[in-house]
């Protein structure tokens, strides 16, 4: 084991808050009723305490500082706090150090609540052993303090990781190793020139050197989206990977029948409406499709930690297959079983329209497919087997009501997201 205890800054280093910090600051100049802070310099004042950047770069003095911080922190709390998002590739790192047994902690001059509640709400509160941040107004907020307070009572070798100089001088002067987040707000001359040990230029090169090249990869998520056609899938699986990304998640959206160029081509030929085929040929199609899939881009994906979020899987054969063309779910489930090889969703969003409204908003949009093709019994037999699915299973199949507005929907799903990848 290369460490047993990795500390990490917040700002700069776990997210990137410019967005949120900037509004604040802009807020507290016209307060005060003073020129904006030009946007080059936004990012001096994202690290250090504000009371002490307000005195070193805008000039002013102790008491000035304390008024103009205050106006800060009020519009900062109330406004912009979430106008952050999470480094791509931070999530993995941290599941990674945890994985390996390796205790972390976040040492920032933030507010503690701050850091608390930024954790809790980008999902990562449950990777950190320990959160060090600034408890009251008078706490001594050097960083040497911070990381001290933040390190377990035994530990045989630590890292630090920053991205501004006063994190990397405060990881010397503690006796420990300065890891550089060259992603962060800091340039490399900087990070060098105060004592960093290594520079990382991504969350992914922090990981090979806190925890060397060859460690284990924690696997992915996987996430299938099912629904009747017409139900919402796409517009919501968008938002779903914008709300991922932003907590540093490295998404892959995908799709079924599809996803790879022979799956493609099988989708093509299945879903032609100038085509018939036998219902047998049709499921073994699908699974074909599926198989090629699975192999070829989903477990890849997951093996690469990446989070894989699947326009419908194989609980569209058993409901369509099993249940539209009433093959038997069961006998669907059978053909799948060598091209699922026991890879399945770590959790289903279930998306529920009427099946009267789907046909409506499907009929509006384009071109009907073969399958759209069939006819109203077939998707109320689709509906019900969707149903049954998701009574037998209803840790992994989450219903969601679609037939409220996209917010709404996209809220919803979002919170079952989160629960799972933040092992709630
Ligand atoms: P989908 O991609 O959701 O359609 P669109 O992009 O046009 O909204 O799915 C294509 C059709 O294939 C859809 O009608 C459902 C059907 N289907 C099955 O019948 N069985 C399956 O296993 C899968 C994956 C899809």
């Amino acid at each position: 084991m290369r460490y047993d205890a990795v500390l990490f800054d917040f700002d700069g280093t776990i997210a990137d808050t410019e967005r949120g910090i900037s509004a604040a600051l802009r807020t507290a100049c016209e307060q005060l009723g003073m020129e904006p802070i030009p946007p080059q310099q936004i990012p001096l004042f994202i690290g250090p305490p504000v009371l002490d950047a307000a005195q070193r770069y805008l000039g002013m003095d102790a008491q000035q500082a304390a008024v103009f911080h205050t106006h800060f922190r009020a519009a900062y709390r109330a406004y912009s706090l979430y106008e952050a998002t999470v480094y791509p590739g931070i999530p993995l790192l941290l599941r990674q150090l945890r994985a390996q047994g390796v205790y972390v902690a976040v040492a920032s001059a933030k507010p503690v609540d701050m850091v608390q509640s930024l954790l809790n709400h980008f999902g990562l509160a449950r990777l950190f052993d320990r959160v060090v941040g600034k408890t009251t107004s008078d706490a001594d907020t050097h960083k040497e303090t911070l990381l001290r307070q933040a390190l377990p009572a035994r530990y045989e070798r630590a890292a630090m990781v920053g991205d501004r100089l006063y994190d990397m001088e405060a990881a010397k002067a503690v006796g420990l190793d300065a890891i550089g987040a060259a992603w962060g707000f800091g340039s490399a001359q900087e990070l060098l020139a105060s004592g960093a040990d290594a520079l990382a230029a991504t969350p992914q090169e922090a990981a090979s050197i806190l925890c060397g090249e060859s460690a284990p990869i924690p696997r992915g998520f996987f996430i299938s989206i099912e629904g009747l056609d017409g139900c919402g899938k796409s517009t919501q699986i968008s938002e779903l990977a914008r709300h991922l990304r932003a907590r540093g998640y490295d998404v892959l959206c995908t799709r079924e029948p599809g996803g790879t160029p022979i799956s493609e081509d099988i989708r093509a030929l299945i879903l032609d409406p100038e085509k018939s085929m036998c219902n047998e040929t049709e499921a073994l199609l699908y699974a074909a499709s599926r198989c090629e899939h699975v192999r070829r881009v989903i477990r890849p994906a997951l093996e690469k930690g990446q989070v894989v979020l699947c326009d419908r899987y194989v609980d569209s054969s058993l409901v369509y297959q099993g249940a539209g063309r009433e093959l038997g779910m069961d006998k669907v489930a059978q053909i799948n079983a060598p091209a699922v090889d026991g890879t399945m969703p770590d959790l289903t969003l279930l998306f529920v329209v009427n099946p009267q409204a789907a046909f409506l908003r499907r009929s509006s949009a384009t071109k009907l497919d073969r399958l759209e093709r069939a006819g109203e019994a077939f998707f109320l037999r689709v509906r019900d087997a969707y149903d049954l699915l998701a009574d037998t299973e209803p840790q992994r199949i989450r219903r969601i009501d679609a037939s409220r507005n996209i917010a709404e929907v996209t809220a919803e799903a979002c919170g079952y997201l989160d629960k799972l990848l933040d092992g709630r």
